[in-house]
């Protein structure tokens, strides 16, 4: 037999079956989406859009990036996780080939319940409570990553780029003097997003090192065949294995366009 003949079909084989896993992940995406209103058990979820932390949660930041706080958070809320936008996406399950995913977020924002005693630079008193909300256009990240061998699932190489479009916070009463407070919020609003910029350039590898850490330790538990499965089950395709998004209605999106 013509071994040109074979390569060519190994090829063929390869990249086809690549097309067909990217597809499904895609589809096990849509799926999600329909149903992020809800909690998903068989995949360990609560309910993301929105996502909401009812209890009350304490915050302190001593000393970090010149801010010293206490506060609280009170009634969180998260919304737009579940408008997600596929930008790329290129998943090679063979080792050596760089994988990438560039998803962006059109607008998420947050409200929540706070409030916060400390300063900002040691120049500034915060005292304030009340509610804030804040929002983001327009977040785009892409993830690359090379698949490590071995049996059991784990990455190299993360690489992870952000862009974010627009930032616009609203802390109510964050600051006691009215200026000062209209003064930092034009500040955050303009500057916001370059600062936020500047600091992910300085902490980006101390970031990315503990993402890929925490992908490992979690993913370390499965292997390709299993998570074949879980994305393949998402399909509704019947077989031994419970399908993955048993009893969880896809009603999330109904009363949109
Ligand atoms: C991600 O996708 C957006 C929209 O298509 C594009 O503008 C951006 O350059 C991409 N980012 C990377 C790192 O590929």
């Amino acid at each position: 037999m013509n071994l040109k003949f074979l390569i060519v079909l190994l090829v063929f084989a390869i990249t086809s079956s690549q097309a067909s896993f990217e597809s499904q992940i895609i589809d096990f995406l849509e799926e999600l989406r329909m149903r992020m209103c809800h909690p998903i058990p068989n995949l360990g979820m609560p309910a993301l859009d929105p996502f909401q932390i009812p209890e009350h949660h304490e915050i302190a930041v001593d000393n970090k990036y010149f801010v010293d706080f206490i506060g609280s958070i009170d009634d969180f809320f998260l919304h737009g996780l579940s408008d997600f936008k596929i930008n790329d996406l290129n998943i090679y399950t063979v080792p050596l080939r760089r994988s990438t995913i560039n998803v962006t977020f059109p607008l998420t924002w947050f409200q929540t319940l706070y409030s916060a005693k400390g300063s900002l630079a040691y120049i500034v008193n915060l005292a304030g409570d009340g509610n804030a909300e804040a929002s983001i256009t327009d977040f785009t990240f892409s993830f690359s990553w090379i698949l490590k061998s071995g049996i059991h699932l784990g990455i190299r190489g993360l690489q992870i780029e952000m862009y974010l479009g627009g930032l616009n916070v609203d802390f109510q009463n964050l600051l006691e003097e009215e200026r000062i407070n209209e003064f930092i919020h034009a500040l955050i609003n303009e500057l916001g997003v370059e600062l936020l910029d500047d600091i992910w350039t300085y902490e980006q590898d101390v970031v990315v090192a503990w993402v890929e850490t925490r992908i490992n330790n979690f993913i370390g538990q499965y292997t390709l065949a299993d998570i074949i499965k879980i994305i393949a089950g998402g399909g509704g395709e019947g077989g031994e294995s419970k399908p993955i998004f048993d009893g969880v209605e896809p009603d999330c999106k109904l009363s949109e366009d």
